[in-house]
C-alpha cells in the first residue's frame, strides 16, 4: 500500500504493517522497474536482516525502512551511498533527541551509535546492469535498508545495542525519524551528486567513532589491531597497523585491543 505520509519532492512511500524484510519487498519494486526515491517502511519484519547474514531483530516500536535510487554510476562508486544514508541516520538521531543531549557517532563501515552503543545499522543491497544482458558494472539500482532500535533493542549482542527510547528517556514515532531520515538523505545525497565523495568522507570523518585511537578489526581470516587512521577516497577503512596502512574494505570493528 501507499501512503501519503510527508516526504521531500522525488521520494514515495510504500508503508506496510508487517513484511519478511523491507528489503526483499524493496527489491520486488526495483525489480518491477520502481523508480529512484522509492521507501519502503515497515512497523515489523519477521525476517529482517543484517551484514554478514545476521539476524536483525524487528518488533514494532523501532524503524525499518528501504530506500531505492537509481544512480547514474559504477556499482562501487554507488557503495559510498552507504556513508551518505549514515550521515542522514545521524542527523535523524540526533533530531529525535531534543530534550536530553546525547553523543552520535558513525561507527565504520556503516552504523549509528548513541553513547557508544549500537542504535542503528544499514545493508545496502546493489543490482549491477550485467544480469540484464550487458558487461556493465553500472549499477542499475541500489537498496539501502536502514534498521533504527527507536523504542527496543536486542540484549546480548556482541557490540553492545542500545535504543533512543534508553538513551534519550522518551518515546518516539518511528515515523518521525523515517521522515528526518529521509529528509537528510535527500539533501546529503544532492551534496553527493554535487561535490562526490569527497564532502561526504569529511562529514562522516567528523562525526567517526574511534578515529586516531587503536581498534580491533576482524577480517574472515585474521584479526588486527592496529590505529584507525581514517577513510581512503573510496570509504575503506584505513589501519595503522605494525608499521603498514592498510585499507580493509569489509570487516567487523571493534574499540580498544583485544582482551
Ligand atoms: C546491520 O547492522 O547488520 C544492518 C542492519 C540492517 C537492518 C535493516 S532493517 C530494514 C532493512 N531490512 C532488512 O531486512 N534489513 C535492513
Amino acid at each position: 500500500m501507499t501512503s501519503d505520509r510527508s516526504l521531500p519532492s522525488g521520494f514515495t512511500l510504500w508503508a506496510f504493517n508487517s513484511v519478511g524484510s523491507t528489503n526483499d519487498e524493496a527489491r520486488r519494486l526495483a525489480t518491477g522497474g520502481a523508480p529512484d526515491g522509492t521507501v519502503v517502511w515497515a512497523r515489523q519484519q519477521t525476517k529482517g536482516r543484517g551484514r554478514r547474514g545476521r539476524e536483525w531483530v524487528s518488533p514494532p516500536g523501532n524503524l525499518f525502512c528501504s530506500i531505492i535510487l537509481r544512480p547514474d554510476c559504477s556499482v562501487s562508486v554507488a557503495a559510498q551511498l552507504s556513508f551518505v544514508s549514515a550521515i542522514s541516520l545521524i542527523e535523524a538521531v540526533e533530531s529525535a533527541a531534543t530534550e536530553k543531549s546525547v553523543d552520535v557517532r558513525g561507527k565504520w563501515p556503516n552504523d549509528v551509535l548513541v553513547n557508544g552503543r549500537k542504535v542503528a545499522g544499514i545493508l545496502l543491497e546493489c543490482q549491477s546492469r550485467e544480469s540484464s544482458g550487458g558487461n556493465s558494472t553500472e549499477c542499475a539500482w541500489i537498496i539501502i535498508g536502514a534498521g533504527v532500535n527507536v523504542a527496543n533493542h536486542p540484549a546480548d549482542t556482541e557490540f553492545p545495542a542500545t535504543s533512543l527510547a534508553a538513551e534519550i528517556g522518551q518515546s518516539v514515532a518511528p515515523e518521525r525519524v523515517l521522515e528526518s531520515y529521509v529528509e537528510s538523505l535527500s539533501v546529503w545525497r544532492g551534496r553527493w551528486r554535487e561535490y562526490g565523495f569527497s564532502a561526504i568522507r569529511e562529514e562522516w570523518l567528523k562525526r567517526a567513532a574511534g578515529l586516531g585511537g587503536t581498534i580491533t578489526v576482524r577480517l574472515p581470516t585474521e584479526t588486527l589491531d592496529g590505529r584507525f587512521d581514517g577513510l581512503d577516497e573510496s570509504g575503506a577503512l584505513v589501519l595503522e597497523s605494525e608499521g603498514r596502512r592498510r585499507h580493509i574494505t569489509s570487516a567487523d570493528v571493534f574499540f580498544g585491543n583485544r582482551v
